[in-house]
């Protein structure tokens, strides 16, 4: 039987890394490892020397590293004082790196199966019946996490053979998350789940998901969903 063959953007560190070391275990696998910087990450290197049949690092950037730098540094900020650029910075990253990959990737895609998957690590901040209501000041993120959601349905209609899952990993213990509590000191009440947590349950869903009529609902790593 051929291998099951996955890419994995953002695999440096964080939900990314957690994947693709989950994936790795699995028989028949073959998982390229997509970071921006391959140098940098010592724990991907390490992985990949444990598991050099079945582990590939590749270098790739969704969307522009100065604007993504820029975006994590202003991920927190009143709603009144959120500038045009913080909006474009979000959008870059979370919103266009998505849409970039799937153009990128849609002829090998399209030449592996049947039904070809392509998820998308979004939030539940992207939720408008749910993350408007959360008294974080994200809204460049946020926002721009909705319009992921949106292009993940988009995707779905317009290409049948495809999988196109948008899912919130939980709220998980990362860098990402680290930040965020240093800007909005009040997050570090709220509960984190493990990187390990996290990717299993994201995994799980992966699995499960199957090409509906329907575009999937924001689907949650524990299996639940959010509306949209
Ligand atoms: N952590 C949470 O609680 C949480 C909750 C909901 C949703 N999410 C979502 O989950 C995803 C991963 O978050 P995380 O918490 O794991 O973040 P993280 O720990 O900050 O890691 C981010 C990863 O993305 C990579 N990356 C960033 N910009 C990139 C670009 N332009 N091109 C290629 N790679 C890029 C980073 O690479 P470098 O090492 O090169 O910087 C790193 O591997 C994000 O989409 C985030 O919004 C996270």
């Amino acid at each position: 039987m051929a291998p099951t063959v996955y890419l994995v953007s953002g695999s440096s560190r964080g939900i990314g890394l957690g994947l693709v070391t989950k994936l790795a275990e699995r028989d028949n696998t073959i998982v390229f490892a997509g970071c921006r910087s391959p140098g940098t990450s010592p724990l991907l290197q390490s992985l990949a020397v444990q598991q050099p049949t079945n582990l590939h690092i590749i270098q790739l950037t969704a969307a522009d590293k100065a604007g993504n730098d820029a975006a994590v540094a202003h991920l927190v900020v009143k709603s009144l004082e959120v500038t045009p650029e913080s909006m474009r910075e979000h959008y870059e990253v979370n919103t266009i790196g998505p849409l970039v990959l799937f153009q990128s990737s849609f002829s090998l895609l399209s030449a592996s199966t049947p039904h070809p998957k392509y998820i998308i690590i979004s939030s539940f901040m992207g939720s408008n019946s749910f993350g408007t209501r959360v008294p974080t000041n994200q809204l460049p993120y946020g926002a721009s996490k909705a319009a992921v959601n949106w292009v993940a349905s988009k995707l779905h209609y317009d290409h049948p053979p495809f999988v196109v899952v948008p899912i919130h990993p939980g709220a998980v213990a990362t860098d990402g998350a680290a930040v965020a509590v240093k800007q909005e000191p009040f997050l570090a009440d709220y509960p984190l789940i493990s990187i390990e947590r996290s990717a299993q349950g994201v995994l799980k869903v992966v699995d499960e998901a199957e090409r509906g009529e329907e575009a999937s609902a924001l689907r949650s790593y524990d299996g639940g969903s959010f509306p949209w």
